[in-house]
């Protein structure tokens, strides 16, 4: 089979080592693709969103599947732009079309969803230019903190966690009236605060049946102790040891079952990964949020624990018959760590050499933000490399995968050393 993954980044990299195992892979492509994506297969200089361009590669490369890795392809049609062209609609693409990608695509859109088939979450309304006075009222009758949501996509950053009243309506002001986030807020969801621990479940279905893949928990903040700056997360664990099969099993029964089913009942097909960003709220499960592709530093942790084929399950997917797929995962611990660039998630510099990855050897080095440039591999993004050990312990996995975090150089690299930690 000839694949071709679209992505650039840790996520991608995942992707193309698992795909790589596979007897059944042929040719394996990653559009674009990184410095470290080149081992695995072959990469194209194309961007996620040129269509056109994704079109013609995959005709012209005898393309049997096309894997989105990142949201904003999925979110701007890519799977409808295959099944609309004559041409291409025998090329299965796994990710959602349009309208379920709305899940991610519109938080507003997701709370109707969860509402509509009972499925646990915060309590929340939506607020827009036609009826932002009665918005302002209603933080004044909310409890504090309060969680304020730009609908729409924009880039990790439109969630605000508001303190105080004044915060709170100063905010919902500037998202709506100003356009703080451009037109992603537009509509913005005021939403109650959960407190608890939150992890990432990750569900794979061919809109009919489903597998419950490992979860995993992501530290987002930039700084150890879980302190600074969000990020696009700086390392993560699976198993998560507090979501026991007691747990996963709410999970399933509350949350994926009607999810799934929830998509069927409103006529939306969809094909690939459902991610699940939940919170334990003292051992009940409730979503914070879907995304409709996998995690990013979770897949580089969650991929190398499954034991089957991917290919197999993917092909599943597209097949529609993903409940006749055996699906095992290891019971071994994963844990990775990211290396990002000095400065990030603030302004950073790109374009430092990175060495020594060659004596790393216990771990797999899963390249994020890397190119080439005059034959050496430099830092090209915030997140740059993960580092993923899998042992038979989270305590040996953590030691691991830290120690490696520290051999690999580049000027101004950060990691923490904390990874996981907090869940010995
Ligand atoms: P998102 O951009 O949707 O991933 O949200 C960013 C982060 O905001 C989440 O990972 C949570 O840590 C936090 N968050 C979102 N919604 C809530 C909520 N209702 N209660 C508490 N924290 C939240
Ligand atoms: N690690 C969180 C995300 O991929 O959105």
């Amino acid at each position: 089979m000839n694949i071709l993954i679209i992505g650039s980044g840790g996520r991608e990299s995942a992707f193309a080592y698992k795909l790589s195992q596979s007897k059944r892979l042929q040719n394996l492509f990653i559009a674009p693709g990184n410095a470290g994506t080149g081992v695995y297969g072959q990469n194209v200089a194309l961007k996620v969103t040129d269509f056109d361009g994704i079109a013609s590669f995959a005709l012209a490369n005898d393309i049997n599947m096309v894997l989105v890795g990142p949201e904003e392809p999925l979110v701007k049609g890519i799977h409808d732009y295959f099944l609309n062209r004559e041409d291409l609609k025998h090329i299965p693409v796994i990710g959602p079309q349009q309208e379920g990608a709305q899940l991610e695509g519109s938080k507003d859109f997701s709370k109707q969803f969860m509402d509509r088939h009972g499925i646990p979450t915060a309590a929340s309304r939506s607020f827009d230019k036609s009826n932002l006075e009665e918005g302002l009222a209603y933080l004044e009758t909310q409890k504090l903190p309060i969680v304020l949501k730009a609908d729409g996509l924009a880039a990790g950053k439109g969630v605000l966690i508001c303190e105080t009243l004044e915060d709170a309506k100063l905010e919902l002001n500037a998202m709506i009236a100003d356009s703080k986030f451009g037109a992603a807020s537009d509509v913005v969801v005021v939403e109650e605060f959960l407190k608890g621990i939150e992890l990432s479940v990750f569900v794979l279905t061919d809109g009919h049946s489903y597998k419950v893949l490992p979860s995993a928990k992501d530290y987002k903040r930039i700084g150890e102790g879980d302190t600074g700056l969000n990020t696009g997360g700086m390392g993560s664990i699976s198993p998560v040891p507090f979501a026991d099969e007691a747990f996963i099993s709410k999970v399933e029964e509350r949350i994926i079952k009607p999810t799934v089913e929830g998509l069927k009942k409103d006529h939306i097909p969809y094909k690939g990964f459902i991610f699940i960003g939940l919170m334990n709220v003292e051992g009940e499960p409730l979503v914070i949020e879907y995304n409709v592709r996998m995690g990013d530093p979770e897949t580089e942790s969650v991929l190398p624990r499954i034991e089957s084929d991917l290919i197999d399950l993917l092909e599943g997917v597209a097949q529609g018959n993903l409940d006749t797929r055996s699906y095992t995962v290891s019971s071994k611990t994963a844990v990775t760590v990211m290396l990002v660039a000095g400065g990030y998630p603030g302004n950073y510099e790109s374009g430092k050499v990175i060495s020594n990855i060659e004596n790393v050897k216990e771990s797999i080095v899963f390249h994020a933000g890397t190119a080439t440039q005059d034959g050496h591999v430099v830092s090209s993004g915030g997140r740059v490399i993960a580092v993923t050990t899998l042992q038979d312990t989270l305590f040996d996995a953590l030691q691991q995968a830290t120690a490696d975090a520290g051999r690999i150089y580049f000027e101004g690299k950060y990691f923490r050393r904390d990874i996981g930690f907090d869940l010995i």
